[in-house]
């Protein structure tokens, strides 16, 4: 390889998220020069599909020049400001008025950050707020669930179910606890109803609670519908028979709508979909079409009384980041939005869900294929080496990655998650391009399946 060549400069001196660091000093990986709608292009000229819309977030496709020039008008016009020391700009304010607008139940204040993660951390540091400023301050205990997902910070890892994630990092922070996993598909016993599994789940997270003691937990953190976990959608009833635990038990509930927000689901927020009704909600990735590093926390009125408190107790509210609210990711942010309601981007989910869920449920044929389930358009489709027992792969095999590498092969880009294959298209996607990458799909999922029978 020649040393000056991109490959070799990425190699010697990036390091690479959530990657294998050692085989990729060896390999390489691929790099993006273009983006074309809901395709991109390698630097070689390779054009792929991509499936995953990125990391879940590039709604709007990988090229509209409505959010380039807003951004450039801002850019412009006042390229930087902060929202520190009772000082602020206008694309925030009007940015939060509409996300309060727009918000899935009764909302009071909104907090930006740059990204997901740094959401789900404030929202942690909040839940802790919150209860010493009514005081009760030894209800601090945070629940996640297992294979959840809600960021890399300190605190938004520790709240995440994600063992490789905290392996060797000295986490999670103590305090920090998961109940179970809501995919019926592998988890429930022989015979058991959704609705059955679902009086389980609810049941675990009770127990968890009463074991912890009550009255030393504070919060819960889900996903409407699990993205990190395996794009894994709630079995029927699960959000009523949770809700009705935290209620109980008087537990802040945080929805993570970092994902779902933003029509991902067939409607405008997850919490829309399944009904929920949470204390606080954080959101991102889509809030901009991912152009700029946005997040934003949605405060409900109790919580935001407690801040208010505490301010008046303090002197301040101690808490901010230098590019929170920055002025040009909220202008992306709000034509991002203007763009959504235009084009009624939910009503277009809606309407190619269907080709999209019913395309991915017939692959359930195929000899790998045990289980594929989504909901507007996020899907996951989990592969299986017996699936009259409900049998998985061993990991060591990672069918996974070799379905994922196969699929890239074909030019279309998915995500593994062990064994489980994640669809998240840009929102944009017509019923057309669903078709292709549908058959590219099955092209790889065959190539894949030849390559095992080789083996
Ligand atoms: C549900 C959810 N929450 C939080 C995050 C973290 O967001 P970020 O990567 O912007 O920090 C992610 C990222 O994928 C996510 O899927």
């Amino acid at each position: 390889m020649n040393a000056n060549s991109p490959h070799a400069r990425d190699i010697a001196y990036l390091v690479h998220q959530q990657t294998d660091l050692a085989t990729y000093q060896q390999e390489g990986g691929v790099l993006m020069a273009k983006g074309d709608g809901v395709y991109v292009t390698d630097e070689h000229g390779r054009r792929y599909l991509e499936a995953m819309a990125g990391l879940w977030c590039a709604s709007l496709g990988f090229s509209e020049k409505r959010l380039a020039d807003a951004a450039y008008k801002q850019l412009l016009e006042l390229p930087y400001y902060h929202t520190f020391f009772a000082k602020g700009h206008l694309p925030s304010v009007d940015l939060a008025e509409q996300l309060i607008r727009l918000a899935p139940v009764p909302m009071s204040k909104v907090l930006f950050q740059c990204s997901g993660s740094e959401a789900n951390d404030t929202a942690i540091k909040l839940v802790w707020y919150y209860h010493n400023a009514i005081g009760k301050p030894e209800k601090r205990k945070i629940i996640g669930r297992v294979r959840g997902y809600h960021g890399n910070t300190v605190a938004s890892v520790s709240v995440s179910g994600q063992p490789h994630m905290v392996a060797d990092f000295n986490l999670p922070l103590p305090g920090f606890f998961h109940t179970e996993n809501p995919n019926y598909y592998r988890f429930s016993e022989p015979g058991e109803s959704e609705a059955d599994f679902a009086t389980r789940m609810a049941q675990a997270l009770e127990d968890l609670i009463l074991r912890e003691g009550p009255e030393t937990v504070g919060a819960f953190f889900a996903e409407p519908v699990q993205g990190g976990g395996g794009a894994i959608t709630p079995p029927e009833t699960y959000w009523e028979k949770i809700q009705a635990v935290l209620r109980k038990y008087d537990v802040l509930f945080v929805a993570d709508e970092v994902i779902c927000g933003f029509g991902r689901t067939g409607h405008m927020w997850g919490c829309q979909t399944y009904n929920l009704k949470p204390d606080m909600i954080s959101c991102a990735k889509a809030l901009s079409a991912a152009y700029q590093p946005i997040s934003a926390l949605l405060i409900g009125e109790k919580v935001h009384q407690a801040m208010l408190d505490e301010s008046r107790k303090l002197g301040i509210f101690g808490h901010g980041y230098t590019y929170g609210a920055h002025p040009v990711a909220c202008a992306v942010a709000l034509e991002t939005l203007a763009i959504y309601a235009e084009r009624d981007i939910v009503g277009h989910v809606q309407r190619v869900s269907p080709a999209f869920l019913n395309g991915l449920a017939a692959l359930e044929s195929h000899p790998l294929v045990g289980n594929a389930r989504g909901v507007g358009l996020i899907a996951g489709v989990e592969l299986m080496a017996d699936k009259a027992s409900r049998t998985p792969f061993d990991p060591k095999q990672k069918v996974g990655v070799l379905v994922q590498d196969k699929c890239l092969e074909q030019g279309l880009i998915v995500r593994a998650i062990g064994d489980r294959i994640a669809f998240t298209p840009p929102l944009i996607i017509t019923e057309a391009q669903i078709g292709e990458m549908l058959g590219m799909f099955h092209a790889g999922l065959d190539a894949a399946w030849a390559a095992l029978q080789g083996a």
